[in-house]
């Protein structure tokens, strides 16, 4: 992938990224990294765990309102064996966030009880917001803090100054100094942010990219698959089943070919909207 939502990424700009994270972390306590639930490890940046070294980390599983609850739960497990606090939460009602605070409070425990010791009482919690572009991190910020302020728009070479949201007198929150990126040079991972929409399909070929997502959904969710197309043969491959749906949809050409371009758009577009059930197409196992 070399473009995601229109932004192009420069190694320039990734070290301008690293750099300008390595002159925050001094400043900051532990990190939030938002994720797309439906795609936690697609929807993460691959080196993390470089840029933030010891810092604690909370990883915020959002979109949870489009994903399969019982994935979610397994991935809240997953980064809790690799020890991080991971919260289901869904920036888009707000649902979840509640218990925010008190998860900064958790991986801060230590930290707050040496501040208490000396006797620092009212000194903030402040903690960094990492995410690769669409996975809901001004979402989360907006709703966190209660500002509805126009979105930065996420280009790298775009100078942004740090940006610092104060929440209540107990925590802050920082923007990312950047833009992170995702692991663009694994094809599984480019084709997880297509289907998710992260990745523009003006740049991805909209009838490839819904066969494979037909072929994903009939071996992860036949049952839903059937529940919203009826009787498909889901043994048969990707133009198999988009011919098989456009036809059903009486989605037809002129000379009474199906019109796989339309089918491919409708498929995109309503596993985009929820319309074929809450999905997870990323397990923990495989
Ligand atoms: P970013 O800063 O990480 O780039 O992401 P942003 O907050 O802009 O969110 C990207 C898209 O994801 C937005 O949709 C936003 O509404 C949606 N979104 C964020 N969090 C959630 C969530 O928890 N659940 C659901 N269902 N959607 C979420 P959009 O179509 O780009 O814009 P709009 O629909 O808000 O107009």
């Amino acid at each position: 992938m070399s473009e995601a939502q229109h932004i192009q990424w420069f190694p320039g700009h990734m070290t301008k990224t690293k750099r300008k994270i390595a002159e925050q972390l001094k400043l900051i306590d532990a990190v939030a990294e938002v994720v797309d639930a439906r795609i936690p490890l697609s929807s993460r940046n691959p080196i993390l765990k470089e840029l933030i070294g010891t810092k604690p980390l909370i990883v915020l599983l959002n979109k949870c309102d489009m994903a399969d609850p019982k994935k979610t739960a397994e991935w809240v497990e997953y980064f809790k064996t690799m020890g991080a606090l991971a919260i289901p939460v869904d920036c888009k009602s707000g649902k979840g966030l509640n218990t925010f605070k008190d998860s900064v409070k958790t991986v801060l425990a230590e930290k707050l009880e040496s501040y208490k010791q000396k006797g620092l009482v009212g000194k903030p919690l402040r903690v960094m917001v990492v995410g690769i572009p669409n996975v809901g991190k001004s979402s989360f910020i907006n709703r966190i803090s209660g500002v509805t302020k126009a979105k930065v728009e996420n280009r790298p070479g775009v100078t942004r100054g740090n940006q610092w949201f104060t929440i209540d007198r107990q925590l802050e929150l920082l923007d990312t100094p950047g833009v992170l990126w995702p692991k663009f040079d694994d094809a599984t991972v480019g084709e997880n942010l297509a289907f998710t929409g992260a990745v523009s399909d003006r740049i991805t070929d909209t009838e490839m990219l819904a066969m494979r997502l037909l072929e994903v959904l009939a071996q992860k969710y036949p049952d839903l698959l059937t529940a919203r197309y009826g009787e498909l043969d889901l043994e048969r491959d990707g133009y198999d089943l988009l011919t098989e749906i456009g036809f059903k949809r009486g989605m037809r050409m002129r000379g009474g070919n199906t019109d796989t371009e339309r089918a491919a758009a409708m498929v995109l577009e309503e596993f985009r909207n929820l319309k074929i059930g809450r999905i997870t197409l990323e397990e923990v196992n495989g």
